[in-house]
């Protein structure tokens, strides 16, 4: 679901306070040349993250620094590519990822391409900003993702609905503290924010430095009375840290009465979800009159006897069925004649993650690559998952432990030479690398005990094939030819000196 970002840069006051640190992470402006900052955070351009694409600039005065720019990349006919951001991460932290569209009119079109975009080996979304786009905004999503490696890729992918070629303004991904959405899963899901709100307030997007994540909370209002009261609640109690500016405002039924919330506002698919509630009391003394409510979301209880006091209190639920239209209905309890009221909201659909590669072979795959001069343009990120999402030329087994299985490289120019890393890609069992200009020697591929087939032909490498080939055990059954080069012509396998 598309979010609105402010498209114009009007920073008119400069306010001078003293900042929080900054968040830690990566605000990266997709096809900038030079740095820019905004509001005291450093934007750096792209080059060092990501190694496909072209960036171009989009031809409207006085748009956003990180708007202005972005990185187009190349729809290939009915190729199904990702191509990838990767960026350093810690090991197993939590992270959260934000990307930013804003068309422009980039590639000629006059509507946007609708595209997917992927993290790791999962999808995490279609990214549609048509409608924002012909609203002149700018769109972005949000995602909590673990990095399960060293390395956390988001990438940028063709789909069947994919009219011109996708592009990317803006990446964010921001070191998440260990308590925050700490009772979901991460290992197993991901979150992909569908709605996060401040209820009552009608101001700017809050963000960093108010939240110190730069998490975006949307001002949200509706036919319920608002309250603004500054107040300060200390947030350090909630493991989720939202920032105290959102306990400022909130939405109050009249006296007494329930409230009805319409909120998330969209229809949702039928999912599980996380989320979050937030409340703090806004009156300064205890009358004696605690504020109790119930809950329910769409008529079934979510949370019954909730004692809203002026510290605050948080209710969630890690894994909430919603389906469509949302209502969420606060009730005072009986003898809590005082209102209900909220302050702000977060929900998150529970996305399945879908896996990875085995870490052996993308690292085999890495050092393939390395020893390419031109490897193919989109060898970045998991190469074997989102499953229709492989690099060019490499297939994968099935099942839950994902190795390479097949390399065809065959005509595609490569110039370099052939990493002896091919050897550690044990699961292979065809390898067609025929008419490129790979040079160098032949590497030992007796490790390969179950490879098949190998094209090595039309290339301009140096020396022989190793005569260890002889040893692989799928070629045993062929001992009988004394002279290795005729059974390896026999197997199918053809080499060019
Ligand atoms: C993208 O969104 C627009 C407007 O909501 C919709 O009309 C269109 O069908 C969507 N495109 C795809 C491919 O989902
Ligand atoms: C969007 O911006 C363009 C040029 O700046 C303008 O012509 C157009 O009317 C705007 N559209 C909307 C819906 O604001
Ligand atoms: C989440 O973080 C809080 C605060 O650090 C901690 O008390 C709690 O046990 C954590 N919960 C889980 C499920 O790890
Ligand atoms: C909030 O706290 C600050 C510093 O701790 C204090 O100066 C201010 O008066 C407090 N505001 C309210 C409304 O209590
Ligand atoms: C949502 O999906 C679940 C499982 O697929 C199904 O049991 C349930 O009936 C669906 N709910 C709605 C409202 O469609
Ligand atoms: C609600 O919490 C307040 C402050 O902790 C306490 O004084 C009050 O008795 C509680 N009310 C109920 C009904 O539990
Ligand atoms: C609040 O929930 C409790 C427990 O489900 C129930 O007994 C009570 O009647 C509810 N109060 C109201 C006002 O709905
Ligand atoms: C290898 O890839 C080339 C080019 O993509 C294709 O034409 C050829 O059929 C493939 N070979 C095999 C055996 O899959
Ligand atoms: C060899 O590869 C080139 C592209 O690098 C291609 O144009 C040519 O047709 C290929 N030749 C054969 C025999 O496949």
């Amino acid at each position: 679901m598309p979010f609105l970002y402010p498209l114009f840069f009007c920073s008119l006051f400069i306010v001078v306070y003293s900042q929080p640190s900054h968040p830690k992470g990566y605000f990266i402006d997709c096809g900038a040349t030079e740095l820019s900052v905004i509001d005291g955070r450093e934007w750096l351009p792209d080059t060092n993250y990501v190694s496909a694409g072209v960036p171009k600039s989009i031809n409207i005065p006085d748009i956003v620094p990180t708007l202005s720019t972005v990185r187009s990349f190349p729809l290939d006919g009915n190729t199904r590519r990702k191509f990838c951001y990767v960026v350093p991460v810690y090991r197993s932290a939590k992270y959260l990822v934000r990307t930013i569209y804003f068309y422009g009119g980039v590639n000629g079109k006059d509507s946007p391409p609708v595209f997917d975009q992927i993290v790791d080996g999962t999808f995490w979304s279609v990214v549609n900003t048509t409608e924002d786009y012909a609203r002149n905004m700018s769109s972005y999503y949000e995602g909590v993702f673990l990095a399960a490696g060293k390395t956390l890729s988001v990438c940028i992918a063709s789909n069947t609905y994919t009219n011109s070629d996708p592009f990317i303004s803006a990446l964010e991904v921001v070191l998440l503290g260990n308590s925050l959405y700490n009772s979901t899963d991460f290992g197993k899901y991901g979150l992909a924010l569908v709605a996060r709100n401040n209820f009552g307030y009608g101001g700017p997007i809050i963000k960093f430095p108010d939240d110190q994540f730069d998490r975006y909370w949307e001002p949200f209002g509706d036919s319920n009375p608002t309250i603004q009261s500054i107040r300060n609640v200390s947030v350090s109690g909630f493991w989720n840290l939202p920032p105290s500016k959102v306990f400022d405002t909130e939405l109050i039924s009249d006296q007494g009465k329930p409230m009805k919330l319409h909120w998330p506002p969209g229809p949702l698919p039928n999912s599980s979800y996380y989320i979050a509630l937030y409340f703090a009391d806004n009156r300064d003394t205890s009358t004696g009159n605690s504020r109790v409510l119930n809950i329910s979301i769409n008529g079934i209880e979510f949370y019954r006897n909730l004692n809203v006091t002026q510290a605050g209190v948080v209710v969630f639920a890690t894994h909430w069925p919603l389906s469509g239209l949302t209502e969420i209905k606060l009730t005072p309890v009986i003898g809590s004649d005082v209102s209900p009221l909220i302050n702000a909201g977060e929900v998150f659909d529970l996305l399945l993650l879908g896996g990875r590669t085995v870490t052996r072979d993308v690292v085999a795959l890495e050092k393939m690559k390395n020893s390419l001069e031109n490897p193919p343009l989109d060898w970045n990120g998991d190469p074997c998952l989102p499953r229709q999402y492989s690099w060019t030329g490499v297939t994968c087994s099935e099942g839950t432990r994902i190795r390479v299985v097949a390399l065809n490289l065959s005509s595609l120019g490569l110039q370099g030479s052939l990493s002896p890393n091919i050897a550690k890609l044990t699961a292979l069992t065809d390898i067609w690398l025929g008419n490129n200009t790979l040079t160098g020697s032949i590497p030992d591929l007796s490790q390969l005990k179950r490879l098949k087939t190998l094209h090595l032909e039309d290339n301009v490498f140096s020396g022989e094939v190793s005569p260890s080939l002889g040893d692989i055990d799928s070629l045993r059954e062929l001992d009988k030819f004394v002279d290795i080069f005729s059974f390896l012509f026999l197997l199918n396998i053809f080499w060019m000196l």
